[in-house]
């Protein structure tokens, strides 16, 4: 008999790690590998941070499910008054879930019942998970949505700006994407009937691509003009990824919800939603909830992982090593013209690749990552719509010396599939 698992997961790696710790994982065999994909931006303090660990390990001792339909436990409370610290302006209440995609319907439905609409707009590109509703809302890939499709009604998409594949400037795709959003609005869903736009302020499946700060603000005073709720997806983004807490805070602006899971709690599955006390006080008793959400472990695993990220040096270190990621990998660009642009900010870095002829190269990238992993034992992912873009996602604890390493690596494998 073969493997009783499904075959559904795609593999970045066919590896078979038995533990991790920090930036590396290990392999059954003892091969160490400097994990550049966190698990998909989820282990931003390390695999295992002791601080992590030994709350977890507490907290299993006391109540592994305290559902918080039946009574309450005090991390609840805790965790909610910690977020409400560090969340953007504004936003202090907060609710509870598993994952990122649960997180993004919460938003969803609580913008509904907030504003009494039934529509909500996305972007081009965006990823916001994998139930069916979040499936509807994600145009990263036709893969994700193939086999499903009708998928749930009421999500329109406009475009975002992506000056690198479009041409021109970052202000002409600016202004090109706020046209197509006015247009939506006149042509598809009226804004008495749009209840929320969700945006990630950093596309992240999308192809690690920053949302101009000027199409943020375009966006907001549109949301506001016309009393649509502008939802920030920080999944991917947040919990210091960017190099501030949250992403959105590089561009000024407030959103009215923010949903937040991966980073959160070091890999620990729990998610939240936040939003001002008075959007969230319009959502009623019973209209929202679940079995797991809000966790005790969860919530354990979730304070801990603050505390890290907000003890003193921390941010510095993920801004400092994203400068030094940028620089590396821009001067490697010298050397080698396939790396068509370096970009995103703090340690969520894109680096897009292109073949001679100017066209996306996903078969470079899959080169690429295969020469790290297995020459320079360095675990890379792609993202983006064509498969082009080379993520860079390592755990914020990341020193310089790793990052010497991972960029030594990179080097020698743009040389070997030149
Ligand atoms: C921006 C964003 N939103 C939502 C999700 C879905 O999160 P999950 O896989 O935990 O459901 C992801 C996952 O990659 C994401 O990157």
């Amino acid at each position: 008999m073969g493997s009783h698992l499904a075959d559904v997961w795609f593999q970045v790696t066919d590896l078979a790690v038995v533990s991790g710790s920090g930036c590396t994982v290990t392999t059954e065999d003892g091969t160490e590998y400097l994990d550049f994909t966190s698990g998909i931006a989820v282990t931003s303090t390390g695999h295992c941070h002791p601080t992590v660990v030994a709350a977890i390990q507490e907290q299993a001792t006391k109540f592994i499910h305290a559902q918080v339909n039946c009574y309450r436990h005090p991390l609840l409370e805790q965790l909610a008054t910690r977020l409400a610290d560090i969340a953007p302006s504004g936003i202090d209440t907060f609710f509870f879930a598993n994952s990122g995609a649960e997180a993004t319907e919460a938003a969803v439905k609580l913008a509904k019942h907030a504003t009494a609409r039934p529509n909500v707009v996305v972007f081009q590109g965006s990823f916001h998970g994998r139930s069916h509703l979040t499936m509807a809302m994600t145009t990263s890939k036709t893969g994700y949505r193939a086999g499903y499709q009708p998928l749930p009604s009421g999500i329109f998409v406009t475009p975002f700006p992506y000056a690198v594949r479009d041409g021109g400037t970052e202000a002409d795709a600016v202004k090109r994407a706020l046209a197509a959003f006015d247009l939506l609005l006149v042509t598809q869903t009226a804004p008495a009937e749009t209840a929320a736009v969700v945006m990630e302020p950093v596309l992240g499946e999308g192809g690690y691509l920053p949302a101009p700060r000027a199409f943020v603000e375009g966006i907001k005073v549109r949301c506001e003009q016309h009393g649509i709720l502008f939802v920030a997806d920080e999944v991917q983004s947040g919990f210091g990824r960017c190099g501030t807490m949250f992403a959105i805070e590089s561009s000024g602006i407030d959103p009215d919800i923010v949903v937040m899971a991966k980073g959160i709690a070091s890999g620990f599955p729990i998610s939240a939603i936040g939003a001002s006390a008075e959007i969230m006080g319009r959502w009623p008793v019973g209209a929202h909830g679940g079995t797991y959400g809000g966790n005790p472990i969860g919530c354990a695993a979730a304070l801990a992982t603050i505390d890290v990220l907000t003890a003193p040096g921390f941010m510095e270190n993920v801004r400092d090593r994203g400068e030094q990621l940028r620089a590396g990998l821009r001067h490697l660009a010298v050397t080698h013209p396939v790396i068509g642009d370096v970009r995103g900010p703090g340690l969520m870095v894109g680096c897009e690749i292109f073949d001679a002829g100017g066209q996306p190269d996903a078969a470079r990238v899959a080169a690429v990552a295969a020469h790290c992993r297995d020459e320079g034992r360095l675990l890379l992912m792609n993202a983006g719509t064509a498969g082009n873009v080379l993520r860079w996602m390592p755990p914020l604890v990341v020193s310089e010396a790793e990052i010497t390493t991972a960029l030594d690596a990179f080097g020698a494998a743009l040389t070997a599939t030149a």
